[in-house]
């Protein structure tokens, strides 16, 4: 019986310890302790033996049965550790893509203000932020635009009930506030969200952006308009770009400036989008009213500068081909 025992376990140990999956390990494990296993019968045999040697052997049954529990159980430990790790540095190979690559990307908008962003950088413009809801005053009356003037029809305001506020029409609002708390000279560009109460149409949203410099120092005019206006227009929209400016007024500036570039579509020839002008108005301009500078405490005698400002949506409407300015907004794929 001793040696009975000894057979199973030497036998059983070995080929423990050299099982290579739990499946094997499991078929031990039926042979060894099944209803009819190895170890599960011996006991039967035990009757027929003497009580003396049945003491001696029962030690040795008892210990045999537990390494050999064990021994699976260790076992099994060690193959599904390795199987873990050959999991973490497997590569996955799949035969056939099983996911789409994520195609996401900044909104095209947001592209196009931190293209323009940068090259205002590039030649010492810095951002400068002014509040969204703010007073009549910074939005419309330091700038020449007192209440009853027949100007405030050109921007559809919305007004905050019963305040003097109401939600900016134009980033022409940081104008006074940059004056007044920056030292000069100063280039400064404020790109940001304005409101109107407009009616909505491919070119009017309600909320829309504005992208707006102010540039102030002495001896500046319109010669520098017009560069900064090619500057951009060239990096933005190609270098055949040209600009040109034409009188257009605006309460603070003097003289005030449409400026347009030349039709990207048609190359100045003429075509349906110029609605046969060869120039698109591309965006206001001017020369800082004196007065305006005095409001901001800038001494009209010593310095001058320019406000030049554009739309961000309908300018990379004509950039990107975006026939409705509310594709912006309504989050479809608009490329
Ligand atoms: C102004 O708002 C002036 N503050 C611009 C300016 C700055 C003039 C500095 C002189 C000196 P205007 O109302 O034209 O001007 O608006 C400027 C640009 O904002 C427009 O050319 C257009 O591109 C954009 N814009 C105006 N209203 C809307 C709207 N409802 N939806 C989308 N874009 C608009």
């Amino acid at each position: 019986m001793e040696n009975k025992i000894s057979d199973i376990k030497k036998a059983f140990l070995e080929k423990i310890q050299t099982a290579q999956s739990l499946k094997e390990l499991d078929e031990f494990f039926l042979e060894l302790f099944g209803k009819n296993g190895q170890i599960t019968l011996l006991p039967k045999d035990f009757s027929k033996i003497s009580k003396e040697e049945i003491k001696k052997i029962q030690p040795l049954f008892n210990s045999t049965k537990q390494e050999l529990e064990e021994a699976i159980g260790n076992r099994r430990q060690a193959i599904k550790e390795k199987s873990y790790r050959n999991l973490v540095n497997e590569k996955l190979t799949f035969p056939h893509p099983v996911w789409k690559p994520r195609k996401g990307r900044l909104h095209p908008l947001t592209t196009f203000e931190q293209e323009t962003v940068e090259l205002f950088k590039k030649i010492g413009f810095i951002q400068f932020e002014a509040p969204h809801i703010d007073t009549d005053e910074y939005n419309f009356e330091l700038l020449n635009i007192p209440k009853g003037h027949p100007a405030r029809d050109l921007w559809d305001t919305l007004y905050l009930a019963d305040s003097d506020l109401l939600l900016r029409t134009h980033t022409s609002n940081g104008q006074i506030r940059a004056m007044r708390e920056l030292k000069l000279p100063m280039r400064v560009m404020i790109m940001d969200r304005c409101f109107r109460y407009e009616n909505l149409d491919a070119r009017h949203e309600h909320t829309f952006e504005q992208f707006e410099i102010v540039y102030i120092d002495k001896g500046v005019s319109m010669a520098n308009l017009q560069y900064l206006s090619e500057y951009f227009f060239k990096a933005i929209l190609g270098k055949d770009i040209k600009a040109r400016l034409r009188p257009k007024y605006f309460p603070f500036v003097e003289p005030g400036a449409g400026v347009d570039g030349l039709c990207i579509f048609c190359k100045g020839k003429g075509c349906k989008i110029c609605g046969g002008v060869g120039w698109l108005e591309l965006a206001g301009a001017g020369m800082i009213h004196p007065q305006v500078l005095k409001n901001g405490g800038v001494d009209p005698n010593i310095y001058s500068g320019i406000a030049w400002g554009f739309g961000p949506e309908r300018m990379a409407m004509l950039k990107y081909g975006i026939k409705d300015i509310r594709q912006f907004k309504n989050n479809e794929n608009i490329y």
